[in-house]
């Protein structure tokens, strides 16, 4: 049996929503969720403003931007992560080493300088909705597996602390990376929750058991009747 509250620290709960007065009041409705998730959706309405506003209420931010760029725009968009004191942020592994490398640097320097925590860097594979058809499209073969170990190796290298992936990656990551190597995953839906668009599915459980860290979930728990009572549902689950 293990503690609830250590496994609350293990779920992301994903804010896609419009604005900030929704966003805020999801956060009150889960006293005992600690991370929440802001993606580009969230963050191009309300900017970075609203990271304080969750962080007052005694929350971490999970900032899901997938920073793509030249290196020096990235460690630079890195820096400024650091300065509003998020928990962990994505960026892409395709952007390459140096870029990878730089935003490390970025993420340990500013850390260091402005003397804030250094925010968990996670490398994003290949994206979950690309299909065999679309990777050959934009040159990356059909190998999506190959490519995501690849891109995972990378990310590990050049100083990412994790990747996220797909609850299928899990196992395949695990065993080339190891224990140490942190792995967040969407596409998360409890046997009582609705499949929405993820089309290739795991119940908590399965995710956790396989090897992963963190599970990033929102709909089951945000769409939900009572997004309370669906978070304490998928800790009973856990524990
Ligand atoms: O509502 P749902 O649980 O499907 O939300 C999953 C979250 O994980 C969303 O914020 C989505 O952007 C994110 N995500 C995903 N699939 C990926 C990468 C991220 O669903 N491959």
């Amino acid at each position: 049996m293990i503690e609830k509250s250590t496994i609350a620290q293990r779920i992301i709960v994903a804010l896609d929503v419009n604005d900030k007065a929704r966003a805020l009041s999801l956060i009150r409705e889960l006293p005992d969720a600690e991370v929440f998730k802001i993606g580009m959706r969230l963050f191009t309405a309300e900017g970075p403003a609203l990271l304080k506003d969750v962080q007052e209420l005694g929350k971490k931010v999970f900032l899901d931007l997938k920073f793509h760029d030249i290196p020096n725009q990235v460690a630079g968009a890195v820096r400024m992560a650091v300065q509003h004191e998020v928990s962990m942020l994505t960026l892409h592994a395709s952007g390459g080493s140096e870029m990878l490398r730089k935003a490390a640097e970025s993420a340990a320097e500013a850390a260091d300088q402005i003397g804030k925590p250094k925010p968990m860097l996670l490398a994003v594979t290949v994206l979950t909705s690309l299909k065999d058809a679309q990777l050959s499209e934009i040159g990356m073969g059909a190998d999506a597996a190959g490519q995501v170990l690849r891109l995972a190796g990378l990310a590990q290298q050049t100083g990412m602390e994790g990747v996220v992936c797909s609850p299928q990656e899990i196992e395949l990551i695990r065993e080339q990376h190891g224990h140490e190597y942190l792995i967040a995953t969407p596409g998360i839906r409890p046997t009582w929750a609705a499949a929405n668009d993820q089309k290739r599915i795991m119940t908590p459980a399965q995710a956790i058991n396989l090897g992963a860290n963190y599970l990033v979930i929102g709909r089951p728990i945000t769409a939900a009747p009572s997004p309370l009572e669906a978070f304490h549902k998928i800790l009973d689950e856990l524990a």
